[in-house]
């Protein structure tokens, strides 16, 4: 996938829309992946957790956290669209224990830190080698850390046919094959929603 044209699709104009058509995506096809998120981020954080975001976007994630009550140490998000980390920073300004930074997440070898929780939502299918990312960030989890995504998939053969095409074109979006996440290493639970547009999966150290 070209970065450029994804960072273009992310750039001011759409920045500004982005919440909203998130929102109105929630709700048309996504219900249950975002409510299993609720309920991890429910079942694994606490005041003591590091969380890693991998296209944290406008930081939705974090103000579903927020609007959890959940306590967090620590939270750095990553994302390499300076319009999209504009807003998440406008939303949590002076707040020590939160971060952003802009980053291309497609190598994340200068990372030199674990993390107890790492999240990545909706990112995956914008990128060449999902797999390539997913093993690296698995590999910065604590000994129990978990890391949870949520993706688009490639659809079955009867969505597929005429939502590829428009996916890509317009949002630059790639669903994930299944040989691809055969690649994805310590898989401990997968589920797949809406005609397999969307899937979510956990990883384990
Ligand atoms: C659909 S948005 C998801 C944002 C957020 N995770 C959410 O669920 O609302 C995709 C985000 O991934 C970011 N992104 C895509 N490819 C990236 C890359 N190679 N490096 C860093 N960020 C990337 C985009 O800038 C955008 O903010």
């Amino acid at each position: 996938m070209n970065g450029s044209k994804v960072k273009k699709l992310y750039a001011i104009g759409n920045a500004k829309w982005y919440d909203y058509s998130k929102r109105v995506w929630n709700k048309l096809a996504a219900s249950k992946a975002e409510d299993q998120l609720s309920s991890f981020l429910q079942n694994n954080l606490d005041e003591t957790k590091t969380i890693l975001e991998l296209g944290c976007g406008t930081a939705l994630n974090l103000e579903k956290v927020f609007s959890l009550n959940l306590k967090f140490k620590e939270y750095l998000g990553l994302d390499f669209s300076p319009d999209m980390l504009r807003i998440a920073k406008g939303k949590f300004m002076n707040i020590p224990h939160v971060e952003f930074k802009q980053k291309d997440i497609t190598t994340l070898e200068d990372i030199n830190k674990e993390f107890d929780i790492v999240l990545c939502t909706w990112v995956l299918s914008h990128l060449q080698s999902p797999s390539h990312l997913v093993n690296q960030a698995q590999e910065l989890l604590t000994a129990r850390g978990k890391f949870f995504l949520i993706f688009f998939s490639k659809p079955s053969w009867y969505v597929n046919f005429w939502a590829s095409p428009f996916a890509g074109g317009l949002f630059r979006s790639y669903g994930v094959r299944d040989e691809e996440i055969r690649k994805f290493k310590n898989i401990k639970i997968k589920h797949s929603f809406s005609a397999n547009i969307t899937t979510t999966i956990e990883i384990d150290k």
